[in-house]
């Protein structure tokens, strides 16, 4: 029993689900659910043991106190009391240690969102660690391997805490000390403490930043705002200044090519850092507005219905003039930078997995929802991928739905392969999370090289707690937590 488009008028639905009936409640979320669970007998390693070996680098330490503030006239769950959470700033190669101190009435945890840590640290409730009680304490510990821009959130009761203020930025900067830009300015893109805007850093007005001119300047976007049910992106753009768009997700673009004012469509958990030079009088805007997931007549987007809500402006003097919103070109990250060889997108693959995206009126949870399913199942059945060590994976993301879906899987990077059948033709892509748009395919792979049990969910946290959710797990591996009622680990 199905519908085939999201938007099916709301009676066809209420008549599909009488019809349906309640005993049909095979999604409903179990009290205990293990995604991989020992077997007795047989030899495994739990994913307890899989912490940061013991080593030099320069130690790290910080505290985020999970603890209610009240921010706009509302009480937000916070790190440290601000939202967003303090921004964490390492240098590549540094053990960070960082302790959780939970004073929230609820259980919590932190997940580190597209760093490649060990899979004890990961902080999903159910699946690499319990959810931390409240009272208690919980130490991560892991090295910054690899530079770029990431944040953190967290991973229990996903879709409520980070909907709450539970998130913050984490910026690697190369060993060598700081990027080559003069200003490099982190904007964490987030929702109003009422839900009913975009925000930047807290501040639904303008932000000020100081620049001079002549200055090279770098903004790391960081898409935090939870999207309505269609899931659109967040669409930032740069006025007064080309720009360029120097990385995706963290990982360094080939030869960027500067360009002109153009919305870049980013997925709810994906980052961008953009790079420009201060012109020698005025300031530059980052203006910022939500692109609507329907598909119309051929058109990608529907301009946004409230455009440029939330802003920086960058130096002083004059603002530069905005153009109108839907006017503006498409960023296509399929055709930017030029190409270069990529070991992962050139070599073979040991296996191919699709990944089939939908959606259809059922229960989840106990609830009457638009179940949101992968290749025909919601979380938790969703039969999860088995790896090996040194695979190299390719997963074919089909989505046959009207919404967008950011696909994101931890402790692992995409490498690009095609859009819609076509393979890229610019800069090789690496990415944590790949924006599935509406009935579009992507091919990606990825090397299978940090052995866990590791979530594979639509950051639409929306979608991911109506079922689009399952895990790669690696064979061998196996861990003693579960998710559901009875254990208090919801990680969705
Ligand atoms: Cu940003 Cu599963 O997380
Ligand atoms: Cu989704």
């Amino acid at each position: 029993m199905r519908v085939a488009q999201a938007t099916a008028p709301t009676f066809l639905l209420v008549a599909l689900l009488t019809f349906v009936g309640t005993g049909t409640a095979r999604n409903d979320m179990p009290v205990a659910f293990n995604a991989a669970p020992a077997i007795a007998g047989q030899h495994s390693t739990s994913v307890t043991s899989l912490t940061e070996a013991p080593g030099p680098g320069p130690v790290r330490e910080f505290t985020l106190t999970a603890e209610e503030a009240r921010i706009g006239g509302q009480v937000a769950w916070t790190y440290n009391g601000t939202v967003p959470g303090p921004e964490l700033r390492v240098t590549q190669g540094d053990r960070i240690k960082v302790t959780l101190v939970n004073h929230l009435p609820a259980a919590t945890t932190i997940h580190w969102h597209g760093v490649v840590v060990p899979n004890a640290e990961d902080g999903v409730a159910g699946i690499t660690q319990d959810a931390v009680p409240p009272g208690d304490r919980y130490i991560y510990e892991f090295v910054a391997k690899d530079t770029g821009t990431y944040w953190y959130h967290s991973h229990q009761d996903t879709t409520a805490q980070l909907g709450r203020g539970l998130f913050g930025a984490l910026i690697v900067e190369p060993p060598t000390g700081n990027v080559a830009e003069a200003v490099d300015y982190t904007a964490v893109l987030h929702a109003t403490p009422d839900g009913s805007g975009i925000a930047v850093n807290g501040t639904a007005g303008d932000l000020h930043v100081a620049a001079r001119p002549g200055e090279r300047v770098r903004l790391r976007l960081i898409n935090a705002f939870p999207p309505s049910m269609d899931g659109g992106p967040l669409a930032p753009v740069v006025f007064g200044a080309t720009y360029q768009v120097v990385a995706l997700d963290g990982h360094d673009l080939n030869q960027p090519q500067p360009i002109s004012p153009e919305r870049l469509p980013l997925g709810m958990g994906q980052r961008a850092d953009v790079v420009f030079t201060m012109p020698q009088s005025g300031a530059v805007r980052l203006a910022v507005a939500a692109l609507s997931g329907q598909v119309s007549s051929g058109q990608k987007f529907f301009p946004a219905e409230a455009p440029w809500h939330g802003s920086l402006i960058i130096g002083d003097g004059p603002l530069p003039a905005a153009s109108s919103f839907d006017q503006l070109p498409l960023f296509d990250l399929t055709q930017y930078g030029s190409a270069a060889a990529d070991p992962v997108a050139s070599g073979h693959f040991d296996a191919t997995y699709p990944l089939v995206l939908d959606e259809t009126p059922g229960f989840h949870d106990g609830r009457i929802e638009l179940v949101h399913t992968i290749n025909g199942q919601s979380s938790p059945y969703v039969p999860p991928i088995t790896v090996h060590q040194g695979q190299v994976i390719h997963l074919h993301m089909v989505n046959l739905t009207g919404e967008y879906h950011p696909m994101h899987l931890h402790g692992h990077i995409f490498t690009v392969l095609a859009l819609n059948g076509k393979a890229i033709q610019g800069s090789p892509v690496h990415l944590d999370t790949i924006l599935v748009g509406p009935h579009e395919t992507w091919d990606v792979a990825f090397l299978a090289n940090d052995p866990g049990i590791w979530m594979l969910h639509c950051h639409v946290l929306l979608h991911a707690s109506f079922g689009m959710s399952m895990t790669v797990n690696y064979a061998g591996i196996t861990t003693p937590f579960e998710m559901g009622s009875r254990s208090g680990n919801v990680p969705e």
